[in-house]
């Protein structure tokens, strides 16, 4: 029997995003996609079918990160970062994960949804649909190492690294040095 998904409760940062609208929209998203899943409890997503670390504890981790970066561009840079679009984004960007695998025996594989498009293609798609900023939807398309382009904004490029920061303390680092040699 499948679990409901009590968003707030899941994620109690959601209360700090300003907008009434986007934070709406993040909670809607979330039910839309679990109801979509087809995993029966939340607790048994994983970061990827590689990762089996839990998708949850991930975005925690990962926004957790990328708030503790916004906080020391402010204070030792007086750099402003965008809190609202920060925090629904970061929420938002793995949404797509509820989707795109499904339970495998103990671990988990890939749907048919997983395996046709782009990681995070679809939390776009359902951002954009829920009438969330422009701003939001595209941190959550480009968000992954596997996206076409990086994130433009500061919003997307601290979150971009979060996650790669966080993937090297639940997997290992995936990156590697390429060196052109030139004549
Ligand atoms: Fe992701």
């Amino acid at each position: 029997m499948k679990q409901p998904l009590d968003v707030v409760g899941l994620f109690p940062e959601i209360s700090a995003i300003v907008d009434e609208q986007l934070r709406d929209g993040v909670v809607a998203i979330w039910e839309e996609l679990w109801a979509e899943s087809p995993f029966e409890s939340i607790d048994d997503v994983p970061t990827s079918p590689e990762i089996p670390a839990s998708h949850v504890r991930h975005c925690h981790a990962v926004l957790a990160l990328a708030l503790a970066a916004a906080d020391v561009f402010e204070r030792f840079h007086g750099v402003t970062v965008n809190r609202d679009v920060l925090i629904a984004a970061g929420l938002l960007q793995d949404v797509s994960k509820l989707v795109e695998y499904e339970p495998n025996g103990a671990s988990a594989g890939y749907t048919d949804a997983g395996r046709r498009y782009p990681h995070g293609f679809l939390g776009a798609h359902a951002a954009l649909t829920h009438g969330l900023p422009p701003e939001v939807c595209e941190i959550i398309l480009t968000h992954s190492p596997t996206a076409a382009r990086f994130p433009t904004s500061l919003e997307g490029k601290i979150l971009y690294y979060a996650d790669q920061l966080d993937v090297i303390a639940i997997f290992g680092d995936r990156w590697y040095k390429m060196l052109l040699v030139t004549k």
